[in-house]
């Protein structure tokens, strides 16, 4: 397999269908995909039409590359991401991520759909991801380093870049969205973590936990790009409230909030 190739032929792909220049990539988690409709959409593509690309496998998952504009804008948009518990390897899981920097990005925004580590978190809540922790066993750098994406060791001093953070916390406080700040904790799945494991998460100094993110964190980083990152806190971790964890329960959730999550990153990408 030659990665190399494999991005430049997505990239191709994608050039080739679309005249936009994205400045920004944007990667919509589980249940946060009405951002969508935010777009001036100039191309769609559906994921399994690019080559190089996999669809995804679970519900809440759209699916699709956009590219348009958020106002002045240029942006390219990942409705719906392969995660690594659907048993793909870490490089099938950045690839559509290391596409967009092919494509110019030079800012990337992730979201996700996480459980939240702090008792006094609710549904609903957003946290900033200020750091995380990786958990997941596996790396997206492992093997040799390509370097033509970025370097053997990649300093993750600041993983998450801290002007773009604040700029979200700003927001968030002038909309008077409640949210928090923290690291978030990514562990492969696919099942939702044990009560134990959560204590375990919580002794870490972990604020959330998830099944995504973290990969797309370290392929961006390696290229060198500036990373932001957002969770939607969708459910109590597992032993804080008292009721079974479900994936319905974390779309829903993440559905009741998408119109705050939509005009919080309106504002944002405006102030760009
Ligand atoms: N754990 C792991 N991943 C998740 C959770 C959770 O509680 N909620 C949403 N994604």
């Amino acid at each position: 397999m030659n990665i190399q190739k494999n991005l430049e032929e997505s990239a191709a792909y994608i050039r080739a269908r679309s005249h936009i220049k994205p400045r920004m990539g944007i990667v919509l988690g589980s249940g946060l995909g009405s951002f969508v409709d935010l777009i001036d959409v100039e191309t769609s593509l559906p994921y399994d039409e690019i080559p190089g690309f996999i669809s995804p496998s679970i519900d809440g998952h759209g699916g699709r590359l956009l590219l348009g504009h958020v106002g002045n804008v240029p942006i390219a948009c990942l409705q719906g991401r392969v995660h690594y518990y659907e048993g793909h390897s870490m490089t099938a899981v950045v690839h559509p991520t290391r596409t967009m920097a092919m494509l110019g990005i030079e800012i990337l925004l992730l979201t996700n759909s996480a459980g939240g580590l702090d008792a006094q978190m609710a549904p609903g809540d957003f946290m900033i991801i200020d750091d995380h922790i990786n958990l997941m066993g596996d790396n997206p750098l492992k093997g040799p380093n390509l370097a033509q994406l970025g370097p053997r060791f990649p300093d993750m001093s600041e993983a998450y870049d801290r002007k773009l953070n604040d700029k979200l916390a700003e927001i968030l406080v002038k909309q008077q969205i409640r949210h928090w700040r923290g690291i978030y904790c990514a562990v492969s799945g696919p099942t939702y973590e044990t009560p134990a494991e959560v204590r375990y998460l919580q002794m870490l100094g972990g604020k959330a936990v998830g099944m995504s993110t973290v990969p797309e964190a370290i392929a961006a980083n390696h290229l060198g790009l500036r990373v932001c990152a957002l969770s939607c806190i969708t459910n109590p971790a597992a032993g804080i409230a008292k009721h079974k964890l479900s994936h319905e329960e974390v779309t829903q959730t993440a559905r009741m909030v998408e119109d705050k999550f939509c005009s919080l990153l309106k504002e944002f990408i405006a102030q760009l």
